[in-house]
């Protein structure tokens, strides 16, 4: 038996399984708009807008029996369903609350069949009450299309498994992956530092870099010792807590913030201890994570999860289930300082390199270490990983300095 099957009498549904079920087909996201008997423009979000007939022209929604916004806007009986794009979501999320004054931070006009036309929309379907089928707890609201319009060919939202998302073609469009070969042009400057701290170390050592405001990637890297490729170069990994730490604790405030709000939980306790974490980073100088012992969470989850986001398309459920393997392995994430006598297990120790602003542009990652290193051994390791970091950090500033010298070689003749 799968897990979305359910035991109990036939013909009778438990109502979360039906929400489970349902979930599996994806909706469009359209608002409904109408008017108040004052006048005033009302709108709901709908996930149950559908084409119904084509002669005569007949669409239909369902509110709930209980929506306060289509008790209100039901007795003008003339409606317009706006198809929201992609990039509509904080629309959705304004027009999904059921208070008034909706309409006060949102672009619109008249139509001229009286219900609002929404800014930006896909498509505007102009119609009027046909009529109202009771169906259990929910209304089917029978329309007949009066006009309709592509207003702008943009692909739609849609709504997935409790999640928005977006439409992509399987066809011949070629995936934007500028972005990568930029971040790997940047991390070649690190190449040969990478390549002697491998065979210093005996390890694994790598360069860090990121893809976009929210993944990293690897994108060079060097084995030594018996240490072995274990991951593929440009794989993605989710910039969300615990992971990142070293590329995130030296970022502005708005980017911390943003890290912090991919946490799987937003607990006020939960943000503190990572904002605690990132001090201890940016005091230390690197981040590290450690193997546990035996009976914690377990490390192969960790890396089955990584490789699931990295295999990309996740549905909005599976990329729920991978972010809490995630978060649970915040405890290999703590950063510590090294104590004599101790010994460590360690996964990597990760430091940023600085770029001549001052800005994290990369991070070094030594991995692949043997495990119970003492104090002695593992502070060289850190001290390693910082002269390579600072020698990379001088030979960006070289470079900048480099591209300006350039610059004004091309431009001096407009610089006064
Ligand atoms: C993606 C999405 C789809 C929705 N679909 C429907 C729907 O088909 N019927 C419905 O009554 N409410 C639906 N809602 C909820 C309403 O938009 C929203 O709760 C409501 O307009 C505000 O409550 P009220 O109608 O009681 O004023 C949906 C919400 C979202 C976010």
């Amino acid at each position: 038996m799968t897990e979305s099957q359910q035991t109990g009498e036939p013909g009778t549904v438990d109502p979360a399984h039906y929400r489970e079920v349902m979930g599996h087909y994806p909706t469009g996201v359209a608002v409904v708009t109408g008017t108040t008997e004052s006048g005033e423009p009302v709108g709901m979000v709908v996930g149950t807008f559908t084409s119904v007939s084509l002669d005569p022209p007949l669409v239909s929604f369902m509110p709930k029996t209980t929506s306060g916004t289509f008790a209100l806007m039901r007795d003008s009986g003339t409606f317009c369903v706006n198809v929201l794009a992609h990039d509509q979501l904080e629309l959705c999320r304004t027009m999904a609350v059921p208070r008034p004054g909706k309409f006060d931070d949102v672009a619109w006009s008249p139509s001229a069949y009286g219900a609002p036309a929404l800014d930006g929309a896909v498509a505007h379907i102009h119609c009027t009450l046909d009529r109202v089928v009771p169906a259990g707890d929910h209304l089917i609201v029978l329309c007949c299309v009066q006009d309709m319009a592509v207003t702008r060919p943009a692909t739609p939202l849609l709504f997935f498994q409790g999640g928005y998302g977006g439409f992509s073609t399987r066809g011949l469009a070629a995936r934007g992956d500028a972005e990568l070969i930029e971040a790997v042009l940047l991390a070649d400057v690190a190449r040969t530092a990478v390549e002697r701290l491998a065979r210093e170390h005996r390890c694994e050592a790598a360069v860090l870099v990121a893809v976009n405001d929210h993944e990293l990637t690897t994108a060079v890297s060097a084995f030594g010792g018996c240490a072995r490729p274990q991951e593929q170069l440009g794989q993605r990994v989710p910039l969300m807590p615990p992971l990142g730490e070293a590329y995130i604790a030296w970022a502005p405030e708005e980017t911390i913030g943003a890290w912090l709000g991919r946490a799987s939980s937003q607990e006020p306790e939960v943000a503190e201890k990572y904002r605690r974490r990132l001090k201890t980073v940016r005091e230390l100088g690197y981040a590290m994570s450690r193997i546990q012992p035996e009976g914690g969470p377990q490390y192969a989850d960790l890396t089955d999860a990584m490789r699931e986001y990295a295999g990309g398309e996740l549905t909005p459920a599976r990329e729920r289930a991978v972010r809490a393997v995630i978060s649970s392995a915040s405890p290999f994430y703590e950063t510590c300082e090294i104590v004599d006598g101790e010994t460590y297990d360690l996964g990597a120790i990760i430091g940023p390199v600085l770029g001549p602003d001052g800005s994290v542009v990369l991070c070094l990652r030594l991995g692949q270490l043997p495990r119970g290193a003492d104090a002695h051994q593992v502070r060289r390791w850190i001290a390693s990983l910082k002269e390579a970091a600072a020698r990379i950090s001088r030979s960006l500033e070289a470079r900048a300095g480099d591209q300006y010298a350039a610059w004004q070689a091309t431009t001096g003749d407009y610089l006064i």
